[in-house]
């Protein structure tokens, strides 16, 4: 059966590399994965007076997160912590009160950092945000964690070039699709 998957990315800049890897991601996970980019950078910051308001970019947020059977949250490292951009769409995922629309759904991480541990600070954060009683996602236990960046992983014409970065990250999605399988 396809799994539909839920893609987040944590960055809105023009020269994302999480987008980079999000979309390699994509392009090589196995037959029976669809993947469904959810934009997330023009939500505003959610505060629970947002619950009584009519937002259109939340509805249209909650109504991909509903339709989708998974999650696969690709967020840079800032400042030793996972993006403040999904944290946000975590958050109003989740509301309002009772009516979280992440509970159940399997959940993937994958970061990206500058230094050579691939925002590994990232990932292990937002497992735990993932484990919250109003998110409550069963989360894989591992992540990919994608180092140093700016030294020779991306190519000119921004694809990823770095050999073991490209296996690491077939490894991940392998793995990725097997666990969301088990739900
Ligand atoms: C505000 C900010 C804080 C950052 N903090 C870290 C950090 O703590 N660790 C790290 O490895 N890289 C850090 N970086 C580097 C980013 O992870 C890197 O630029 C990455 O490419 C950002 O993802 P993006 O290209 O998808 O925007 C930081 C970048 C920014 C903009």
């Amino acid at each position: 059966m396809t799994k539909k998957i839920a893609v987040l990315v944590g960055s809105g800049s023009q020269t994302s590399i999480s987008q980079i890897v999000a979309h390699h991601l994509a392009k090589v996970a196995p037959a029976g994965l669809t993947f469904n980019f959810v934009q997330i950078a023009d939500l505003p910051l959610y505060d629970r007076d947002s619950d009584n308001q009519e937002i259109a970019s939340y509805q249209r947020f909650r109504a991909e997160i509903a339709a989708s059977d998974a999650v696969l949250l690709i967020t840079p490292e800032h400042n030793a912590s996972f993006s403040a951009m999904i944290k946000n769409a975590i958050d109003i995922g989740s509301r309002p009160m009772g009516q979280s629309l992440w509970i159940g759904k399997p959940a993937g991480i994958v970061s990206i950092g500058a230094g050579a541990a691939g925002g590994v600070r990232a990932a292990d954060q937002l497992r735990t945000v993932c484990s919250g009683s109003f998110v409550n996602m069963p989360t894989a236990p591992f992540a990919a964690n994608v180092g140093g960046v700016f030294n020779g992983v991306v190519g000119e014409n921004g694809e990823i070039v770095s050999e073991p970065v490209k296996n690491m990250l077939a490894g991940f999605i392998e793995s990725y699709a097997a666990f969301v399988n088990r739900f």
